[in-house]
């Protein structure tokens, strides 16, 4: 049981997998006779150099059998008979290695791994072949997955989903697009509205404007997306519409060693000679502070040039017009500028002020159709109100640095939010859609060496979507054994909510942060001190030994330090409502419209007035700011949207035949392997937690003395261990 070396059994020659602190699992071999309760376990390694294992009570249990040589390469993980994270691990690496076997199935889900490389098996001759067929007769691969999800949706007549998970750099985008390409071929539009392209069109824009380089990926996207595609009666496509979440905005002003901004940026910059951008005022991306801080900025094998081509041909192709084209380059080359604009210190750093000849200023006012003497002005300075009165305050230089940022910030994330609004209008169809395959890419779970705010926000709503995947794969798997009546213990799966519960419950990580953003004296230090106070009898919150600015998550996947420094600011992230009133100013209709909803969500309540009329900033009528309102809506609504895509998926993904015929075969598959082989047969199965996607079909350790398998199965020759 548990694939771990049966305590009464004697076992000579088994072998066994035991941890290793550098290959993570190392293969050996047992060559003496183990009874249980003696502390060492003779073992020979592969190069044949004895050792002698230490078996402990607590902390060394017994190891990991292997699996038969026969079984390792299986295409399916569920066939073999012991599926424990070395056996996993050692199969997944067995198939890798052969030339593009970098799928794999585990029952339903597909398993793949990362080449880096470009591999010539998603040609159309490839999308041909596995159009029509069934998913267990191919070869693993993403197309088996999208025709099985398209299948499902033109056979059964539901609404489907396919959810692309896994930790950062793990290829899920390039997986979400070779899906969408899937059902573009095989869905195309009737008729020559070339819907499809326009889809697959969508990619390059989010990409350029939403995925950066970092250490792990080139290609990383910094932000989620979730993508329905319509399809009509006949199960052709006739539009798509979009969703993004959690788009990681401090990017645009600051990024790590060896990483870069937005791609947008570099793409811009390496045309800025081009004539139609020669008023950008653009030069090298060296030149720019936020494009600049990685310092190692260019990307082997990337042409940034040649990308903005694809860029704007993507653009035109989704109706966007060469004049919104350009006011969109405009505010990319304007964030640019704003970072290089020189706050200069005053007074030892107690008040600051921009040179009027500041020429990143000017070019930024100019790009935006600002004004220069009123951006000048509130970019130093800032309004207090009291119920009483208005007081004009200086900034630091360092507030006024950080407000500089944050506005940069804002900008960004309103124009990407005014390109995804747009994406998804020109993906729209007024025509009747009658199912849809929604493909979900959530950005992956991440640790770095230093994790912060972004790292948080990420990794919890890489929670989130676990829970969904246990509730769909686990939970409703078992009901169905009920339904079957095969009587099934309930199996004891990896149950997430106490960490969502530390996260986001009324005094949880999130409410203390919320509530530490509101005091006025608020520090990342008090909050992390709260942390510590409040938090630490949960099972998945550590403060750790040698830090008392950073705390411990142990999330599913793995357990995350976090830095506390900045927390407070950027949940806050305070933009200036002055600063807004002078964007929402602007001569140019395009950088006016992008704030205008910021009524909306509460981040400025100032009497508006229309469009087209300048706000006097100075004269504007005070109202005192309710400070918590909108940071809620940062974290809170994000993850609110992100409720509701798990709402959809709880709602469109039911059991299916599908699933039932992997369960039967399943069984089938153990029947067939025991009765081939002679050894005991035992029923082997893997509890630890640890490893993220848990098999599906496995009752836990504690099951087995209860376990009954029903007789028209015929696994009767099944003898307990
Ligand atoms: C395709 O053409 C038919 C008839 O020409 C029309 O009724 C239908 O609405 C069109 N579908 C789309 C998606 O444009
Ligand atoms: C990102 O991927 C796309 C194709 O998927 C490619 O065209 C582009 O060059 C890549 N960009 C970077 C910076 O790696
Ligand atoms: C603000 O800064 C200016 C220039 O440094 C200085 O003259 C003025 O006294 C400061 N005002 C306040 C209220 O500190
Ligand atoms: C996208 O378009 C759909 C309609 O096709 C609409 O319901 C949805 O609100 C839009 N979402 C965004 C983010 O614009
Ligand atoms: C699938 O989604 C469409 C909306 O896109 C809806 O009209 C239809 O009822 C859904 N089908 C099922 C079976 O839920
Ligand atoms: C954290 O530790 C530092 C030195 O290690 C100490 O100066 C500081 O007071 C501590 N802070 C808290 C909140 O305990
Ligand atoms: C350009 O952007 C403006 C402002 O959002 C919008 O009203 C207009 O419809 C857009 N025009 C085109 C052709 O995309
Ligand atoms: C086993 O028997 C049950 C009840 O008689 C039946 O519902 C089920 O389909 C059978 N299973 C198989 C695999 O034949």
């Amino acid at each position: 049981e548990h694939g771990q070396v049966g305590e009464e059994c004697s076992l000579h020659y088994t072998r066994v997998w035991i941890p290793d602190p550098e290959d993570v699992w190392r293969a050996a071999e047992i060559v003496k006779d183990y009874k249980e309760g003696e502390p060492i376990l003779h073992l020979k390694l592969e190069d044949e150099s004895p050792l002698e294992y230490r078996i402990g009570p607590k902390d060394n249990p017994l190891p990991f059998l292997r699996n038969p040589d026969i079984l390792v390469g299986e295409n399916d993980l569920t066939a073999l008979s012991y599926l424990h994270e070395p056996a996993v691990l050692h199969n997944l690496k067995v198939r890798f290695l052969e030339p593009n076997h970098i799928y794999t199935y585990c029952g339903i889900v597909l398993v793949a791994i990362n080449p880096y490389d470009q591999l010539q098996i998603y040609g159309e001759e490839v999308i041909n072949a596995y159009s029509g067929q069934n998913m267990g007769d191919m070869d693993p691969h993403i197309f088996a997955v999208a025709e099985e999800a398209y299948k499902q949706m033109a056979r059964d007549e539901r609404n489907q989903s396919i959810i692309v998970s896994g930790e950062s750099g793990a290829g899920k985008t390039v997986s979400a697009k070779y899906a969408m390409r899937f059902f573009a071929t095989v869905g195309g539009s009737a008729n020559d509205t070339n819907v499809e392209e326009k889809v697959l069109a969508s990619s390059p824009i989010m990409e350029a404007i939403g995925n950066a380089k970092t250490t792990r990926n080139d290609n990383s996207s910094r932000f989620g997306k979730y993508i329905q595609i319509g399809f009509d009666r006949r199960y052709h496509i006739i539009g798509a519409n979009m969703r993004t979440y959690l788009l990681e905005k401090s990017r645009v002003v600051f990024q790590a060693e060896d990483e870069r901004n937005y791609h947008i940026f570099y793409q811009l910059c390496a045309s800025a000679s081009f004539p139609e951008f020669k008023d950008l005022a653009l030069t090298s991306v060296e030149d720019f502070i936020f494009t600049s801080q990685g310092e190692n900025i260019f990307i082997e094998g990337v042409n940034d040039a040649e990308d903005f081509k694809k860029t704007r041909e993507a653009f035109t192709l989704l109706g966007v017009k060469e004049s919104n084209q350009s006011s969109i380059f405009r505010i990319i080359a304007s964030i640019l500028h704003l970072g290089n604009v020189e706050i200069c210190s005053e007074r030892d750093g107690e008040s600051c002020h921009i040179s009027r000849n500041d020429p990143h200023l000017t070019h930024f006012c100019r790009l935006l159709g600002v004004e220069l003497e009123q951006m000048e002005h509130w970019l130093c300075h800032r309004k207090l109100v009291t119920t009483s009165e208005t007081y004009v305050k200086n900034m630091s230089r360092k507030q006024a640095s950080n407000a500089r940022d944050a506005l940069a910030k804002h900008i960004y994330a309103h124009m990407f939010d005014w390109i995804v609004e747009h994406v998804n209008k020109s993906l729209h169809t007024s025509s009747k859609q009658h199912s849809f395959i929604g493909v979900l890419d959530i950005y992956g779970f991440e640790t770095f060496e230093i994790n912060s705010f972004e790292q948080f926000c990420i990794n919890y709503a890489n929670e989130k979507l676990q829970q969904q995947f246990n509730q769909h794969v686990f939970k409703l798997e078992q009901e169905e054994y009920m339904k079957e009546q095969i009587p099934w213990t309930l199996i004891d799966f990896y149950d997430n909510q106490p960490c969502i519960d530390l996260i986001e419950a009324k005094l949880g990580i999130l409410d203390l942060l919320d509530e530490e953003c509101k005091v006025p004296k608020g520090t990342d230090q008090n909050w992390c001190q709260k942390l510590y106070d409040r938090l630490s009898s949960s099972i998945h919150f550590q403060k750790p030994r040698m830090s008392n600015i950073s705390f411990i998550i142990i999330h599913f996947a793995d357990k995350v330090e976090y830095q506390c420094d900045g927390f407070l600011e950027k949940n806050r992230d305070t933009v200036y409502e002055e600063h807004i009133n002078i964007l929402k100013a602007s001569k140019f209709q395009l950088v006016a419209d992008l704030f205008q909803d910021t009524n909306k969500d509460g981040s400025s309540s100032t009497s508006s007035s229309s469009k087209s009329s300048r706000i006097n900033v100075r004269s504007a009528k005070p109202t005192p700011k309710v400070p918590n309102k909108e940071h809620r809506k940062t974290v809170g609504h994000q993850v609110s949207i992100l409720s509701e895509i798990v709402k959809i998926l709880n709602l469109y993904t039911p059991l299916n035949e599908f699933e039932e015929r992997v369960t039967v075969s399943f069984i089938r598959n153990i029947q067939n392997r025991l009765q081939e082989r002679n050894d005991v047969p035992m029923l082997l199965v893997d509890t630890k937690h640890t490893f993220p996607v848990l098999f599906p079909y496995t009752p836990s350790a504690l099951s087995l003395e209860t376990l009954h398998i029903p007789a028209n199965l015929s696994l009767h020759f099944l003898t307990r261990v």
